[in-house]
């Protein structure tokens, strides 16, 4: 055995590896016997989205026979002897060290989610703006450049704008969807290219086997946050897309009682990823992790129930005489529902629409009558909810910003929920009759 003392006691910081590889019972660089953990259930390749959702990453016999997953609250984890910890650290036993550096129940959640992705590899960070942070900080350095669709979630372009900048890197915004544009603004610095799809609040879907050529023929990566798609609706990695992000706070968690972010993609992309965030320490504890693999679980049946009552409400509303404008791309009318159409399987919860000849008073008054839906910000849970963009996440903008973003003080953002579509529909009725 070799016994390099060098090797400090968090060498597994930047290695950690997913409870797939774990199930080589292979030899170890020095060639002695890698320790092999229990089998995770074995599924069929072509198992079915439930099947993943409830199986995957998953032991097949967990603790004491438990049919769910232990919560392990530990901080830290014990070796019974330094040769035990020299076997880890020198890279022959696969276990766990630090809670900072994995726990078992992040192991599960993260091959579950890379199993739905149909990714190599994901990581958990403690948010979807974890992710993005997590992501965007072990990817660029001073002097680079990434190129940004410009409709996103608020929080990601302050990130990118106010505070990237202030490391150096240069955020070049162009229109969502504008191809030349983008190809225009790389240049030699440029080392990402990051959009959402479909985009928050404006539910612009985006070409994303351009969007991964665009990346390939200059040789710069390719970030997509699918969080209002989901891998029901889209997997980028199959358009060629090298990172898919998630806020899991959203439908993946799909109960509005958890935060939780995810980055999927390839092992080897991801390394210096999973190394950063156990310095950054963006993690989940594990009891948060329970909630996120349970959620999971049902994953597929919400979609399909997300999906259809999104589709039934945006039609309910295209067709109401108070409402101006819908954006859905489950619509014909919306501008690139062909796009949508082409490439995703369902369009989601998440619907934005505004009130004909209405200012913000008369469109909060809509809100503010809604019974069902709950005024709050997110989407992708089990209980619809609603707002008005001009007064939640757009509140501290200047009048001129919100016009840069698109935001209308008539606008309407409903998160459809798992209730029945019908009793939404009337409840929605009720409202913009007032
Ligand atoms: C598209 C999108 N990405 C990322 C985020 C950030 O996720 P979180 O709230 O989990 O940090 C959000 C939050 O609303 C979002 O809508």
């Amino acid at each position: 055995m070799q016994t390099d003392m060098s090797i400090e006691s968090d060498a597994n910081s930047g290695s950690q590896s997913s409870p797939n590889s774990s199930e080589t019972n292979s030899s170890a660089a020095d060639g002695s016997q890698v320790v092999p953990s229990p089998p995770l259930t074995e599924l069929q390749p072509e198992a079915g989205l439930s099947t993943r959702c409830v199986h995957s990453g998953e032991r097949r016999q967990k603790s004491e026979g438990s049919i769910t997953a232990p919560i392990f609250t530990a901080s830290t984890y014990t070796f019974d002897s330094t040769e035990s910890l020299m076997r880890f650290v020198n890279g022959n036993e696969q276990r766990e060290e630090y809670g900072r550096y994995g726990t078992p129940n992040e192991k599960s959640v993260e091959a579950k989610l890379a199993a739905l992705e149909g990714a190599e590899q994901a990581i958990l960070y403690s948010s979807g703006m974890a992710a993005i942070v997590g992501l965007l900080m072990s990817k660029l350095s001073s002097g680079d450049e990434i190129v940004f669709f410009d409709q996103c979630y608020h929080r990601s372009r302050e990130f990118c704008t106010k505070h990237l900048s202030r490391f150096g890197v240069v955020t070049r915004q162009v229109k969502t969807g504008d191809f030349d544009a983008m190809e225009a603004a790389i240049n030699r610095n440029t080392k990402m290219l990051v959009s959402e799809s479909p985009t928050n609040p404006h539910l612009t879907a985006v070409d994303l086997e351009r969007f991964a050529a665009v990346g390939k023929a200059n040789e710069v990566e390719t970030l997509i946050d699918a969080t209002l798609a989901t891998p029901y609706n889209i997997r980028p990695v199959d358009f060629g897309v090298d990172y898919v992000l998630h806020s899991a706070t959203k439908y993946l968690g799909g109960h509005n009682d958890l935060m939780a972010g995810v980055i999927c993609g390839r092992k080897e992309q991801l390394e210096s990823v999973r190394a950063l965030r156990g310095i950054l320490g963006s993690v989940n504890s594990s009891h948060n992790l329970y909630l996120l693999e349970r959620g999971l679980k049902t994953f597929e049946l919400r979609m399909q129930r997300h999906n259809e009552n999104g589709q039934r409400i945006a039609e309910f509303l295209d067709a109401h005489p108070r409402v101006e404008k819908v954006y859905y791309p489950g619509l014909k009318s919306h501008p690139s529902h062909e796009i949508a159409a082409s490439q995703m399987r369902g369009f989601g919860g998440l619907i934005t629409f505004t009130i004909k000849d209405a200012d913000w008073k008369q469109t909060a008054q809509v809100v503010d009558a809604a019974q069902i839906p709950r005024i709050a910000p997110s989407l992708g849970g089990v209980e619809s909810l609603i707002e008005q963009p001009l007064v939640m996440s757009y509140y501290h903008c200047t009048p001129a910003e919100r016009e840069q973003f698109g935001i209308a003080d008539n606008m309407i953002r409903m998160a459809c929920g798992i209730e029945n579509a019908e009793d939404l529909i009337a409840d929605l009725k009720q409202a913009l009759a007032t």
